[in-house]
């Protein structure tokens, strides 16, 4: 008798944690179970991989869900299927939802509502505010939670700690990693009046200026080093401030976005008008060379997609009443990909800062990587598929992309959720099993 898996991938090149290897890979009970030849093994079910390269499935860190409050934008079942069309198989949510995630209830809520709905794993980031400042330290050692999120400037929504008094309480209450949306709230304020005057969103970048974002950066940084708290900057835009954070590796990790690596200024938004905006800004040409050099010299820990989703309605509107953000969840591989196509990164760069980078700095259990008893999710790929992004593809609620058009090299052909084959040749497949993500810090 050979050994039986409930689900065999076969024939595929797969990203082992020594490199890519020709192997089968057997799952059993949603982790991998072996590596080999298994042509001789019973399947449960069988995952055919040949001309595929098996990749870990990409966990990002960053995306805007809307559920509860703002489901006309999306909700959780239509985010967590875009996920796994795009080769995701884990989200981190945000918690500028209505209302704000900010206490235990909002974060139960938020699991509550995912279980039978989401395709994907899941963790909900809860907000910092004045309000629940003392009750951090609790809140973010609750299961399935990401941790704590906080909004230096104001964007979607109302969350905001903009004075470095609170921000030093918060920092206080707690020991995970902070993530932060660096931007500064007075200088916001007092150069709000260009984006009134300018009324067209390539002022966006002008209005939502680097020395705005650099600031904040600088604060939270001076902050989380004399608090002893370990910061993840979030979205980082320009040159100015991977200068700044390449000198502060020890406390503070960095992501920067798709959006920021693909599109630029004042292009993208003589092109696409508002479905261009979001905070912080899609900078010019300089700053988008100066975050691929980042990338390549390690000074970026994780690419998330800050998929923000709003309706083209929503985007009609008169700038700066046009809400920022912009969906992404679905667009990170198959962008990313075609990024290494065009030589601006090494497949191993693009898995590491797709899963092991935010393993690492988040402390996931049992995710990010394709290795013996580890979760069994998994992004099968096709290098050389030439394919368009269009609208019509995209699952999310709003039902648009800005990469709307796009010809890429590279794309994901299935996912697999601790051993559930999610999505198949871009259709989603049997039913929604995510479960929370756990973290090392509160098993
Ligand atoms: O552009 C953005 N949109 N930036 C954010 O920080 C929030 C997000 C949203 O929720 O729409």
């Amino acid at each position: 008798m050979g050994e039986r898996y409930d689900l065999v991938v076969r024939g595929g090149t797969v990203f082992t944690p020594s490199g890519l290897a020709a192997t089968d890979l057997g799952v059993t009970g949603g982790k991998i179970a072996a590596f080999g030849d298994l042509g001789a093994a019973e399947a449960g079910e069988t995952l055919d991989a040949s001309g595929l390269t098996v990749l870990p499935g990409v966990i990002d860190s960053q995306v805007h869900f809307r559920e509860p409050g703002l489901e006309h934008k999306e909700d959780i079942a239509h985010g967590t299927k875009a996920a796994v069309m795009g080769g995701v198989t884990t989200i981190f949510e945000m918690p500028n939802t209505s209302p704000l995630t900010l206490y235990q209830a909002d974060l139960e809520d938020k699991l509550i509502r995912s279980q039978g709905r989401a395709w994907c794993d899941h963790a909900y980031f809860v907000g910092a505010s004045e309000e629940n400042v003392d009750e951090l330290a609790m809140l973010e050692r609750l299961p399935g939670c990401a941790g704590v999120k906080v909004f230096m400037g104001s964007s979607t929504g109302s969350l905001l700690v903009d004075k470095d008094a609170v921000l030093a309480q918060v920092l206080a209450n707690g020991r995970r990693r902070v993530a932060v949306h660096a931007e500064d709230e007075d200088r916001l304020r007092e150069r709000q009046h260009i984006a009134k005057q300018a009324g067209h969103p390539r002022a966006h970048p002008e209005w939502r200026d680097v020395e705005c974002a650099l600031r904040a950066t600088k604060r939270i940084v001076k902050l989380g080093r004399e608090a002893g708290r370990p910061v993840h900057v979030l979205h980082i835009t320009s040159a100015e401030e991977m200068a700044f954070l390449a000198q502060h590796k020890d406390v503070a990790t960095v992501e920067t976005t798709l959006n920021h690596l693909t599109m630029a200024a004042p292009e993208c938004y003589e092109r696409l008008g508002a479905k261009a905006q979001m905070n912080p800004p899609v900078r010019d040409a300089g700053h988008r060379d100066a975050l691929w050099r980042a990338i390549a010299d390690g000074t970026v820990d994780v690419i998330g997609s800050d998929h923000a989703p709003h309706t083209l309605e929503e985007k009609q509107r008169d700038y700066p009443a046009s809400p920022s953000g912009m969906p992404g969840v679905q667009t990170v591989l198959p962008l990313l990909l075609d990024h290494m196509h065009q030589g601006r990164l090494t497949l191993e760069r693009l898995v590491d800062l797709t899963s092991a980078g935010p393993q690492r700095i988040f402390g996931i259990a049992g995710k990010g990587r394709i290795a013996l008893g580890w979760d069994a999710d998994l992004a099968l790929v096709d290098l050389k598929a030439e394919r368009t992004i269009t609208d019509a593809w995209i699952a999310s609620k709003c039902g648009w992309t800005p990469f709307d058009g796009m010809s890429v090299t590279g794309w994901p052909i299935a996912t697999v959720v601790r051993g559930h084959v999610a999505m198949r040749e871009d259709e989603v497949l049997a039913t929604p099993i995510g479960a929370p993500a756990r973290f090392w810090s509160t098993l």
